[in-house]
């Protein structure tokens, strides 16, 4: 396993990490393989697990922090976030300072461990101030409950309005952002957030890296039954279209040349840009896992990266694109 900082701050996250939404805390993996899966990543090096107090309304928190509890806590980077209501309470959401104060502590009671090492702000809230946020974030890293804080799905304005609040006021700034990056899905983070994050040193662990599967070549002839398309539509319907389908099937003759899979291709791609300190993948099968971490040790030249993106063709346009 590769280990990268996240952006400037001295503490490494697996290049390739662990998600547990959808697939954990909401009965559609069976508890053993749930387990199973865990106990393989973090065999196989992967020290950071990404969670949200959302996932499966607690129930990922629950089950993933059940698993991680045999492992020496300091090897684990344990994210969790907030934002998403909890329940029909009109306080249970938001990044309002209650909403903040009380859902880690419900969140570290779910997870059994006394501190998160990454706190996220799921998405911004309009309604609250960030001034208003970003103290609440500070005085949680000062209370020891948090290590690093940041944000998901926040434009870069946003970000940078965070960023000069904690400068002005000498706060803990944001470390790391999450937003959805991969070969299918690429402006927001390539025109938009690399020129933000990048000079501040905040470093991006990107969800979705392998499009919720759609870049692993299992839809190239069709939505298996036992796969996330089958059992949720929307994501088939953001992803499944003739025209990726096409660029897929034509990435298998560059990952065959290079003798790994798409799943590997994929994620590297992703790990070209050095601003990503992580891609985060979600699986429901050992074997997923075991051919995601792999990816890694991969390294594709320019020459690779170029027949790549002829295949894309959507590069966005950018001086970083
Ligand atoms: N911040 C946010 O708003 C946000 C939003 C979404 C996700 N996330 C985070 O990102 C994590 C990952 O998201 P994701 O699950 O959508 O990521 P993903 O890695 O793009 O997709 C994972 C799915 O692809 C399939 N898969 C994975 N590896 C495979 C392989 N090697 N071969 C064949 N199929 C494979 C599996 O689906 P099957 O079911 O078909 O087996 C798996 O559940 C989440 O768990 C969460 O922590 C964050």
């Amino acid at each position: 396993m590769q280990y990268r900082r996240l952006g400037k701050a001295g503490m490494k996250v697996s290049a390739v990490s662990l998600g547990g939404w959808i697939n954990f805390g909401e009965g559609k993996v069976p508890d053993d393989e749930a387990r199973r899966i865990v106990e393989r990543a973090y065999e196989l090096g992967i020290n950071y697990f990404d969670l949200a107090d959302i996932y499966g309304k607690g129930g990922a928190e629950r089950q993933m922090g059940e698993i991680l509890r045999q492992f020496p806590r300091h090897t684990l980077v344990i994210a969790t976030k907030v934002f998403w209501p909890m329940s029909d309470d009109v306080n249970d959401r938001g990044l309002s300072r209650k909403h903040i104060m009380e859902s880690i502590d419900k969140s570290l009671q779910r997870l059994g461990t006394d501190y998160v090492d990454i706190y996220f702000c799921h998405r911004p809230d309009p309604e609250t101030p960030i001034e208003e946020t970003v103290r609440a974030m500070d005085d949680l890293i000062h209370q020891g409950k948090v290590l690093y804080w940041g944000t998901s799905e926040w434009s870069a304005a946003q970000i940078v309005e965070a960023y000069e609040i904690c400068e002005r006021y000498n706060l803990y700034k944001p470390q790391v952002e999450q937003p959805q990056y991969s070969m299918l899905w690429r402006e927001n983070v390539e025109k938009h957030l690399l020129p933000v994050v990048e000079p501040r040193g905040i470093g991006l662990v990107v969800w979705s890296p392998l499009a919720m599967g759609m870049l692993t070549g299992k839809y190239d002839e069709g939505i298996p039954a036992d796969s996330r398309f089958a059992r949720e539509p929307w994501a088939a319907e953001r992803y499944l279209t003739e025209e990726n389908r096409e660029k897929v099937r034509r990435l298998k003759r560059i990952a065959d040349e290079l003798g790994i899979t798409r799943a590997q291709l994929a994620l590297a791609w992703v790990l070209r840009l050095n601003a990503v300190s992580s891609v985060i993948t979600g699986a429901t099968k050992v074997s997923q896992v075991e051919d995601n971490a792999r990816a890694a040790d991969v390294v594709l030249t320019d020459d690779v990266l170029a027949e790549i993106e002829a295949i894309l063709g959507n590069a966005p346009t950018s001086e970083h694109a």
